[in-house]
């Protein structure tokens, strides 16, 4: 008998089964997918981004198709972490799968508050920190693009929970490495590349933006190649876990992300196409080993071949 191989990786301290993971507003709180297939076989599930209370988001149209990719202005709507806690998660213990919260808010006191909260929920594995969101303390400047400003956010959530932090970055700066090693820096146990990528589109006919918020946020097929190549100049410059996602449609994009170094992947805009998207990459990772005769995902896991130096590593890492 053939042996399965092991698909196991390490984020950070967290140790999932697989390196297939569904990514936040993706895959609602965690059971809109078992009509599909057993949640269960994930390597892990990130639940819709949560905040301190009930958010209603932004007026519709909220999400716009475009080539290859979505557009979404969704406003962060969700019902809150208590009813998370108390209305949803429940249903999720009948599956053992890791389930990571997804949190944001609107200042730094609010981060910390929900930390506290979680850490007090034994279910919940580790907590993702999205950081794209405005800080209503700085005038609304994204909490991401400022490295200080990220650092202390990941100082706050660390400094109240003893579960991985993940802090998941978005793309929407000059130079995302910076930010990468200040919110290593400050104790973040992994990081996610990347959120969505700012974009508009326009009906010429009404000459309307097709989203009412104006802005919104680009994902899917479109921005794989961005994604990849910021999840190889992280990689270069943080020694922690890297998670990439970003337009991952199948087991071939995520080799992609694994081949640049990330240690597991995330799916989004792919479960609005195929919801059994997550679940392929699982079985069709595990085939690909098989034909490859690759007993150990770790063995494939940075294994970009390239003929010399790294360009977007910044300095030495070694002397940070
Ligand atoms: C409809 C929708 C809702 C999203 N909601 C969140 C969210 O609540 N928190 C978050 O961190 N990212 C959110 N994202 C971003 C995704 O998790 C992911 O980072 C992004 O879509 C890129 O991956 P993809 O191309 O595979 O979708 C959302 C994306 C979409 C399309």
């Amino acid at each position: 008998m053939v042996s399965q191989p092991d698909l196991s990786v390490n984020i950070g301290g967290l140790k999932i089964k697989n390196p297939v993971i569904t990514a936040s507003g993706t895959f609602g709180y965690g059971n809109e997918l078992t009509p599909f297939y057993d949640p269960s076989l994930l390597g892990a599930i990130i639940v819709k981004g949560l905040s301190l209370k009930l958010i209603p988001g932004n007026p519709p149209p909220r999400i716009v198709e475009t080539p290859c990719g979505l557009l979404n202005a969704i406003g962060l709507a969700n019902i809150g972490i208590e009813a998370f806690i108390e209305e949803k998660l429940p249903s999720l213990f009948k599956n053992k799968t890791p389930i990571i919260t997804n949190i944001y808010g609107h200042a730094i006191k609010e981060y910390a508050e929900m930390a506290k909260r979680i850490e007090s929920v034994d279910r919940i594995a580790a907590i993702e920190i999205n950081i794209s969101c405005p800080n209503v303390e700085q005038g609304g400047m994204a909490f991401g693009t400022d490295p200080d400003t990220a650092a202390m956010v990941t100082d706050q959530v660390v400094k109240n929970t003893t579960k991985p932090v993940i802090v998941k970055l978005t793309p929407n700066v000059t130079d995302i490495s910076t930010i990468a090693r200040a919110v290593e820096s400050a104790g973040a146990q992994a990081i996610s590349v990347t959120n969505t990528f700012l974009g508009m589109s326009v009906d010429v006919a009404t000459r309307q933006p097709k989203l009412a918020n104006i802005i919104g946020g680009l994902s899917g097929p479109a921005i794989k190649p961005m994604a990849l190549y910021l999840v190889h100049k992280v990689v270069a410059n943080v020694e922690i876990p890297v998670i990439g996602l970003g337009g991952i449609m199948d087991y071939q994009d995520a080799l992609e992300f694994l081949l640049v170094g990330a240690s597991a992947i995330q799916v989004g805009t792919a479960n609005f196409i195929n919801p059994k998207a997550a679940i392929e990459i699982v079985n069709d990772l595990t085939d690909y080993c098989l034909r490859e005769k690759i007993s150990n995902i770790n063995e494939i896991i940075g294994g970009l071949k390239t003929n010399g130096e790294n360009h977007e590593k910044i300095g030495d890492k070694k002397n940070k």
